[in-house]
């Protein structure tokens, strides 16, 4: 197996949990992920939209917001904050806005948010994701980014991310340069203190809470 480790651009590698075999670390991730996913799931749609739209207002409060000519975003789905306003403030804002498009190993492509009418529902059904019309760009297209959000399950104080368990994003981060602001969306009580981490797993720089707003890491 290649050294994912190489491919870090920040030595984010060094969250790793020292000493733990990594079925360990993939055990304690997916205790946490389910015991958040629970929380998540008890949410209503209202308490989803209302904390989409305060992470909305906290991430176009970003001075990298303001100055970033392409943002790397995604559309929500599920029991995820609601990301769709916030999708189409930066597109109104004049930024050039790209999603992703789940490949079949786990890795994003991108394509260009073009309008409300620019995404659908995936053909295949599959994790009800909404993706873009526009043509993908490759996976590489994330390094053009000037600000990247991305969804997390939880972060911790030195950024390290839980995801879903695809391991998308840590394939996707590890092309972003290290001085791109990369911002996690969270509920508040999702910036933990301490997230399993193995030698694959990218950080996050920046989250996002609706109460808490915005959080510099590592704290
Ligand atoms: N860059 C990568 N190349 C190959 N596999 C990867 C890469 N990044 C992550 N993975 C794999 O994806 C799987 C899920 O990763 P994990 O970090 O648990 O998910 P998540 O980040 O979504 O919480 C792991 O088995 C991991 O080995
Ligand atoms: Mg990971």
């Amino acid at each position: 197996m290649r050294d994912l480790a190489q491919n870090s651009p920040d030595g984010a590698a060094a969250g790793a949990v020292a000493g733990a075999p990594s079925d360990a670390v993939a055990r304690q991730k997916a205790a946490l992920r389910g015991r958040l996913c629970a929380a998540r799931v008890a949410l209503t749609a209202a308490e989803r939209s209302d904390a989409g739209r305060r992470l909305r207002d906290a991430v176009l409060s970003l001075p990298e917001a303001g100055m970033a000519g392409t943002v790397a975003a995604y559309f929500s789905i599920g029991a995820e904050p609601a990301t769709r306003s916030l999708v189409y403030a930066l597109w109104k804002r004049g930024a050039y806005v790209l999603l992703p498009l789940l490949r079949p190993d786990n890795d994003l492509d991108w394509a260009s948010y073009e309008g409300p009418d620019s995404v659908r529902p995936r053909p295949d059904g599959r994790h009800g994701l909404v993706e873009p019309v526009e043509p993908p760009r490759g996976p590489d297209t994330i390094a053009r980014a000037d600000l990247v959000i991305v969804p997390a399950i939880a972060v911790d104080r030195r950024g390290m991310r839980l995801g879903m368990g695809g391991g998308c994003y840590d394939r996707a981060l590890a092309r972003v340069g290290p001085l791109i602001a990369t911002v996690a969306l969270l509920y508040d009580g999702e910036l933990v203190d301490a997230v399993p981490a193995a030698p694959h797993d990218r950080a996050v720089r920046v989250v996002a809470q609706p109460s808490a707003g915005v959080t510099r890491l590592p704290l």
